[in-house]
């Protein structure tokens, strides 16, 4: 892929009404045409975030893109407000302002605050950002191939494009990152369910399962970084809910 400037993207609408982003030169969307927000939902919060119960979480995404994943996070847990994250997300190739203005999910995710998602855009750059009691962002720009990723990760969202479209993406380095990044006890999530994505994960030591997908897919895969602390010797994570 090239600089963001030179990256062709169509708006489009998904079949829950939910926009996502086209790359004709890659043939490629930001997220499933049968419902973006739908897929995320069941991907990232209810198979990934849902199934870390700390109060303090650590997050990395891969691809911060249109901040779909970021809000529907951010909203999960004003919910829920029990649990403080630290959503680290790296990213490329940054949309320009007037592709953030056009995107629905303000208005379809959470209109009465709205404001927050320009606000996940509109956050500077590596830094670390807050923006509400709950939820810090840390938009770091740059290669993920390349930058350092931040240690004692709870929960990975990985969210690249498709292995037949970036492959470099999906490779036995990046696996290994992943995991070594990862505190124990870590959830990683993926839309994508191919063999060769789960034996490889498996063998950076990731503990892999195959779920049901969201409407257009038949499977996700979650993996978990076993827990080999004796307990009593360090703090186990400490529950969100009573
Ligand atoms: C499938 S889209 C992610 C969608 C995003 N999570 C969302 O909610 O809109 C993949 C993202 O990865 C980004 N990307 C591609 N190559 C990258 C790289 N080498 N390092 C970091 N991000 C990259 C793309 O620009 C794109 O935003």
């Amino acid at each position: 892929m090239k600089t963001t400037h030179l990256i062709h993207r169509e708006l489009q609408l998904t079949a829950d009404g939910s926009h996502t982003l086209f790359v004709p030169e890659m043939n490629e969307h930001y997220h499933s045409v049968n419902g973006a927000c739908q897929e995320s939902e069941h991907i990232f919060i209810r198979a990934g975030l849902q199934e870390v119960p700390k109060k303090e979480i650590q997050l990395l995404e891969i691809g911060f893109g249109t901040g779909l994943n970021a809000l529907l996070t951010l909203k999960a847990i004003e919910e829920a407000a029990c649990q403080r994250i630290v959503y680290h997300t790296i990213e490329l190739y940054p949309l320009p302002p007037e592709t953030i203005k056009a995107l629905n999910y303000g208005d379809r995710i959470w209109p009465e605050r709205k404001d927050l998602f320009f606000a996940l855009h509109e956050a500077a750059w590596n830094k670390e950002v807050r923006i509400s009691n709950w939820f810090v962002l840390h938009k770091i720009q740059g290669d993920c191939r390349l930058c350092t990723f931040p240690s004692n990760i709870d929960l990975i969202y990985f969210d690249a494009f498709a292995p037949e479209k970036q492959p470099e993406m999906w490779t036995q380095a990046m696996y290994e990152k992943l995991y070594q990044c990862a505190a124990e006890g870590a959830v990683l999530t993926t839309y994508c369910a191919k063999g060769e994505v789960r034996r490889g994960m498996q063998a950076a030591g990731f503990e892999m399962e195959r779920l049901p997908g969201p409407p257009g897919k038949r499977h996700i895969l979650r993996g978990r970084k076993r827990i080999t602390s004796v307990p009593g010797l360090q703090s186990p994570a400490t529950p969100c809910l009573p």
